[in-house]
């Protein structure tokens, strides 16, 4: 049986952790591998091609690994090529920018909704597309808001610096007035208070975070997947291109709980995991 497998997720940092936390909050069942490709963050001014060879590696590598399911937890490596991944492997694929522009579809009062995300991502136009499938006639207004990943990966959230990048960033949606703001990067959540506070507590925030996990869910049910019987806890596994001490420090604090990270060099035939820590 499957059920028993783990579900990978991958991101360039600490931002996929935000899907992980909600993944253990929605499915305490399931346990997780995760992969943070930390010594090629950040993801968000890199070409798409790029990107998705990084993707490819990381691919390859989470499928060499016990795994029922993988989740592309980073909105920037799904804007590069989500259609491309889906020839890479047989497994089911879940990518983060379709389930945010759901919720905030079923969310919107006044039909206009705003984007953030990566500079990748958001010149990608990939939301745009989804939003035009999904919703033909409707606005949506994108911001790129590059720094904010900075902040979050340097645990820079609380300070006044971030406020001002955030006040800077979504003045333009302020102006237009949307009712509905989708947090188009996985690192965002982790920045939600100080967003919330800017835009006013009239905007709602949509977290792809929270979207991705409900729809692992449907899609775990759907195939017969779910470990119902499961814990996640000890037997999750982390592993990061970079120095695996820095990552842990931070995913402890924003997951609230001890983990067991590896460094892994990534090299398509043979990657090598290292010391854990
Ligand atoms: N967490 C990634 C995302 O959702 C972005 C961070 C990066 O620029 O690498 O887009």
């Amino acid at each position: 049986m499957e059920n028993h497998k783990a579900i990978a997720l991958f991101d360039s940092g600490v931002g996929g952790l935000t899907v992980v936390k909600e993944i253990f909050k929605q499915l305490p069942g399931e346990k997780i591998i995760y992969f943070g490709d930390t010594a090629r963050f950040p993801y968000g001014p890199r070409p798409h091609e790029q990107v998705r060879r990084f993707v490819y590696e990381i691919m390859d590598f989470l499928q060499t690994q016990e795994i029922k399911a993988l989740i592309i937890a980073c909105n920037s490596a799904t804007a590069a090529g989500l259609e491309y991944y889906k020839e890479r492997t047989v497994l089911p694929l879940i990518g983060v920018i379709e389930p945010g522009v759901r919720a905030a579809l079923k969310q919107t009062r006044k039909g206009k909704v705003g984007v953030i995300g990566t500079q990748g991502t958001i010149e990608s136009g990939a939301y745009q597309d989804v939003f035009r499938k999904l919703a033909p006639g409707m606005e949506l207004y994108s911001q790129a808001c590059p720094l904010f990943v900075l902040l979050v990966e340097n645990d820079l959230v609380g300070t006044p610096e971030a406020r001002r990048v955030a006040e800077e960033y979504l003045s333009p949606f302020k102006d237009v007035g949307i009712d509905t703001l989708i947090l188009g990067c996985t690192h965002y959540p982790l920045m939600a208070d100080v967003i919330q506070e800017v835009m006013g507590p009239e905007v709602q925030l949509i977290s792809s975070a929270e979207e991705t996990a409900r729809e692992t869910r449907d899609v775990m049910e759907k195939k017969g997947l779910l470990n119902l019987s499961g814990t996640n806890d000890s037997r999750s596994r982390f592993f990061v291109s970079g120095p695996a001490r820095t990552f842990k420090e931070l995913a402890e604090k924003l997951l609230g709980e001890r983990i067991k990270a590896f460094q892994v060099i990534l090299n398509s035939d043979n990657p090598l995991i290292q010391q854990q820590q």
